[in-house]
């Protein structure tokens, strides 16, 4: 099976949607170890627009008056079995780059008109009854409802039924370095989808619906973002928050990540200590909420220390609390154990 695989987020390898596409991938290849893998990062490539001349269906047929990348892209696209479309959404549709690409598509097309399935297409002037699609998508919000469908429709009427859909919402829970348990979670199901579809070319509607369900509760996402964005998007050099609530602001961004359910005995009490600040608080994780207590509190199990800017950065993603302490720019006081246990309760979500 040969696999053309589009990569068609301007955030090129960092992409949120790569992640799922590339699991999704893994797991046809799981399925079928023989296939080969062509994939194409489209914002790497030169593609013009479309100018619209039908020099391609008149002039000289099948191919394009624009010479650029397009031209090999059209003969990897005419060869491949299956052609996975890797995007974000983007204003409830396709970047610009994956759009102009498609456009672009046009000398694969006849200028006939055909009626198929109730709808008038220009006819492929290849065989490609045999060719089928997957588009894989991810997008800010935290619902596919009333965000996904112009693109998903775009593609049924593009594809028919020769495409399958992974529509992920929450595409910061798969962009975040350190993606959380729910996000790896989703991985798996995506590349275990990816295996189920590499022999009949499809994925059942019910794994594609479970697949576009939001990873974290959606009304606390939306808290997260609100609160993480408030902190994190400050232009760089200026207070992200005003001092007097800087500290608290930092912990209640903390405490909206938290995405554990601990067992109804057990609890986790983490003080934070600024040390540029005065203030100090307690993060206490219990069976599903995470609050902002005053310190001290007699249930504390361990103590960590770092500067405001610090904390912010943890907050916002970039960086970890392991990863400062292994520089030294973080202190902990009380149980290690602890530190790392209390870590993995916070989703990472970049916002
Ligand atoms: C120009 C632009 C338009 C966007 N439009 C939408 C949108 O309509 N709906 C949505 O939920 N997210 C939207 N987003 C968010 C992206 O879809 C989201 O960040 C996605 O996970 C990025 O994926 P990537 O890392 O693969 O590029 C938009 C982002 C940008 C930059």
């Amino acid at each position: 099976m040969n696999i053309l695989y589009l990569n068609g987020s301007p955030r090129k390898h960092a992409s949120a949607t790569k992640k799922l596409a590339d699991a999704f991938v893994a797991g046809m290849r799981e399925a079928a170890p023989s296939s080969t893998v062509d994939e194409i990062v489209l914002y790497d490539k030169s593609i013009a627009a479309c100018r619209g001349c039908f020099g391609c269906w008149h002039r000289t047929p099948g191919v394009c008056v624009i010479r650029d990348d397009m031209g090999d892209l059209l003969v990897s696209f005419r060869r491949a079995d299956v052609i996975v479309w890797s995007m974000p959404l983007y204003y409830f549709g396709m970047p610009s780059k994956a759009k102009a690409f498609l456009d672009r598509l046009m000398p694969n097309n006849s200028p006939l008109f055909e009626e198929r399935n109730g709808s008038i297409r220009h006819p492929q002037t290849y065989d490609a009854a045999s060719q089928s699609h997957v588009l894989i998508s991810t997008c800010g919000f935290q619902t596919t409802e009333r965000n996904f469908e112009a693109l998903a429709l775009q593609f049924d009427l593009l594809c028919g039924e020769r495409v399958s859909k992974v529509l992920c919402p929450v595409g910061g829970a798969f962009a975040a370095e350190r993606p959380g348990r729910a996000a790896r979670t989703r991985l798996d199901e995506v590349r275990v989808a990816g295996a189920m579809y590499a022999v009949p070319k499809s994925i059942p509607l019910n794994t594609e619906r479970l697949l576009s369900t939001p990873v974290f509760d959606p009304d606390r996402y939306m808290a997260v973002v609100n609160r993480v964005a408030a902190i994190a998007k400050t232009p760089p050099g200026k207070e992200r928050t005003p001092p007097s609530n800087r500290a608290n602001a930092i912990l209640e961004a903390f405490a909206a990540r938290y995405c554990e359910n601990l067992e109804p005995d057990d609890a986790l009490a983490v003080e934070c200590a600024f040390s540029d600040e005065p203030s100090r608080a307690v993060l206490l994780c219990e069976a599903r909420t995470c609050t902002v207590r005053p310190a001290p509190d007699g249930r504390t199990q361990t103590r960590i220390e770092a500067d405001v800017a610090l904390w912010e950065r943890i907050v916002s993603g970039e960086t970890s609390i392991t990863d400062a302490l292994l520089d030294g720019t973080l202190r902990v006081w009380g149980d290690f154990e602890a530190v790392l246990r209390f870590e993995d309760l916070f989703e990472g979500v970049e916002v």
